[in-house]
């Protein structure tokens, strides 16, 4: 098969004003800082990103997901923001963006950003107005501050610790403090205040207008928040942080349905609506909440990637999402990688002993410091197959960028090159994100891998040797580069178009019928995942060790993520059939 060169992929169709685009949407998630720079600082930019659109064209995706590209001092990777109505300096300008929305919408493909609504950053207008005024003022109101504790007012209003490390509380030298349930640099906002539920709609309608499509919200459960006093202890928040009755004071309340109805009715104000999708790290039964139509309208599930490579943990997984979004009408969100965990094709390469968490012992154990020893062969080998078992279910599909030439995570960055507040604050126990968040390689013998222009070396975050063989220029020439594995699977997924619906083949293929198409021993082996869509489409995996035969009565192969043995469906690898 030959591979579609990027420069020569063809043009798509101009968008049409179809409402359910979202639903079974391919998106694929740019960490612009890390993605394609324009002139050779070193940091990915807007520029960058309209120069790769070609790239995103032959990829085969619907749309963008845009991680933060507003002002940062980057104290959290751009999730510390300073204006949400602007473009950082480092990666362009609002003319810059137009132009790559432009680039974008020109080639068929929509954009979706991130809105961080828990916090801003402490270089903030607003955060930086409330520091120079008085205790009590309007300005602090708009965050959270308390008086501090103890006999001299010295101790901080409670002992809660901060998900990045470190007390959650900063003291502002007059008595008081303010709240951070991130780094220092992350003020949370006091959702209670109008004018900052007034100034989120502001900044809603300032990116719909200059065409997004739609929006990631940052932290989706975390605005709400009841800090009635006496405030609860750090271990008692634990205790209860899998509430699933909206009486956690800082998470998943029900007065975040307040806020995103007031969402609602501004992404309703366009045509198509503007869709939104949750990231709330919520309990599986409480994520319809942030899915309903009335609220955000989808939410992100994070339980594939949480999942070790286990048949019966994915079939558990699929049918409780395939209930969840029947609650609401919404539709299912998978997702393996994106810029918060460790990579998938290195997750599944990861030893075994990933603790009685499973994968989830197994991601931090790389991001916890220890041994990087994987067996990377492996975890690609795994990484493909359950890709393309994701790109056949309905719903839509979160890619992270890197993952489509099968990067692995970059394990060894020297200490005094880390960016992450993770690091700094744990502190150097936990060694944090920056190992999924390193520039991608596009040429193999170019500078920086071709991550700049003009022979710049320059690479935000080191680049290991090893990524020489995950090169663009490499994989576009290889047919079987993981790369031509992403396309051809988002080629042929845009037939599955408006098809939801999934049915189990061992369930739908008993007795006789099975017998018949001589899948019974395929279909009784509960290492086997085998599922139809409607349109007659079939998707096959082996989670087990040993290869399984595949009768052709169960149809013609159009895909798979690797190659079959003699017939056979060898361990880790996926089948499509028609
Ligand atoms: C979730 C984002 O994905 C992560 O990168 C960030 O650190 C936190 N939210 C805080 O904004
Ligand atoms: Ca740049």
């Amino acid at each position: 098969m030959t591979a579609a060169h990027p420069s020569t992929a063809p043009a798509r169709t101009v968008l049409a004003s179809d409402p359910d685009w979202w639903r079974q949407a391919a998106v694929y998630q740019i960490y612009p800082r890390s993605f394609a720079d324009s002139n050779g600082d070193g940091i990915g930019d807007l520029p960058g990103v309209t120069s790769r659109v070609p790239y995103l064209s032959s990829l085969g995706i619907d749309a963008v997901w845009l991680s933060p590209f507003y002002p940062s001092a980057l104290a959290d990777g751009g999730y510390d923001v300073d204006d949400y109505r602007d473009v950082d300096p480092k990666l362009g300008t609002l003319a810059d963006f137009d132009e790559m929305i432009a680039a974008l919408h020109a080639a068929g493909i929509r954009l979706i950003v991130d809105i961080v609504p828990n916090h801003s950053s402490n270089r903030h207008a607003w955060f930086q107005e409330a520091l120079a005024s008085p205790k009590g003022s309007p300005a602090r109101d708009r965050y959270i501050f308390r008086d501090g504790e103890g006999p001299d007012g010295t101790e901080p209003p409670s002992d809660w610790q901060s998900i990045f490390g470190g007390s959650a509380w900063e003291p502002v030298g007059d008595g008081q403090f303010y709240l951070h349930l991130f780094a220092p640099e992350q003020p949370d906002f006091n959702w209670h205040n109008p004018e900052v539920r007034e100034d989120f709609l502001r900044t809603l309608r300032f990116w719909a207008d200059r065409g997004v499509d739609g929006f990631r919200v940052d932290v989706a459960h975390g605005l709400a928040k009841d800090l009635t006093a006496p405030l609860r202890s750090h271990a008692e928040l634990m205790e209860m942080r899998l509430a699933t009755d909206g009486s956690h004071p800082l998470w998943d309340r029900e007065e975040l349905d307040e806020i995103y109805a007031e969402w609602r009715a501004v992404f309703n104000e366009y045509q198509p609506p503007r869709i939104a999708v949750a990231e709330a790290w919520v309990e599986p039964s409480r994520r319809h909440r942030y899915a309903a139509p009335s609220s955000l309208g989808q939410a992100f599930n994070f339980d594939l990637l949480r999942a070790d490579f286990d048949a019966a943990q994915f079939r558990a997984i699929i049918d409780q999402n395939l209930e969840s979004v029947a609650l609401t009408g919404s539709s299912n969100t998978w997702v393996f990688s994106n810029h918060d965990v460790v990579r998938h094709a290195t997750r599944y390469g990861l030893p075994a002993d990933g603790g009685d968490e499973g994968a989830v012992g197994k991601a931090w154990l790389l991001s916890g410091g220890r041994s990087p020893e994987y067996d990377a062969e492996f975890g690609l080998r795994r990484a493909r197959a359950a890709t393309l078992l994701m790109l056949a279910l309905p719903g839509s599909a979160y890619l992270y960028q890197g993952e489509e030439l099968g990067l692995p995570e970059v394990a060894d960055i020297p200490d005094s090159a880390r960016q992450d507040p993770t690091f700094f604050r744990s502190p150097g126990v936990d060694v944090g994100r920056d190992g999924c968040r390193v520039p991608l390689p596009w040429e193999a013998s170019a500078p920086a891998f071709g991550f700049g222009v003009d022979g710049s070396d320059a690479s935000h975050l080191p680049q290991p040797e090893s990524f020489a063989r995950y090169a663009v220029d490499v994989e576009d020439a290889d047919p079987d580069s993981t790369l031509n594995l992403y396309r051809r699977a988002l080629a042929l997924r845009h037939e599955l178009q408006g098809d939801e619906k999934l049915v189990w083949l061992d369930e739908s293929l008993v007795g006789a019928d099975a017998d018949a198409s001589g899948g019974a021993a395929l279909l009784d082996d509960a290492e086997v995942l085998a599922f139809e869509r409607p349109s007659g489409w079939r998707s096959i995996t082996n989670f087990g060790d040993t290869p399984v035969p595949l009768p052709a009565a169960l149809g013609r192969v159009v895909l798979a993520s690797g190659p079959l043995d003699d017939g056979a469906l060898p361990p880790a690898t996926t089948v499509w059939l028609r």
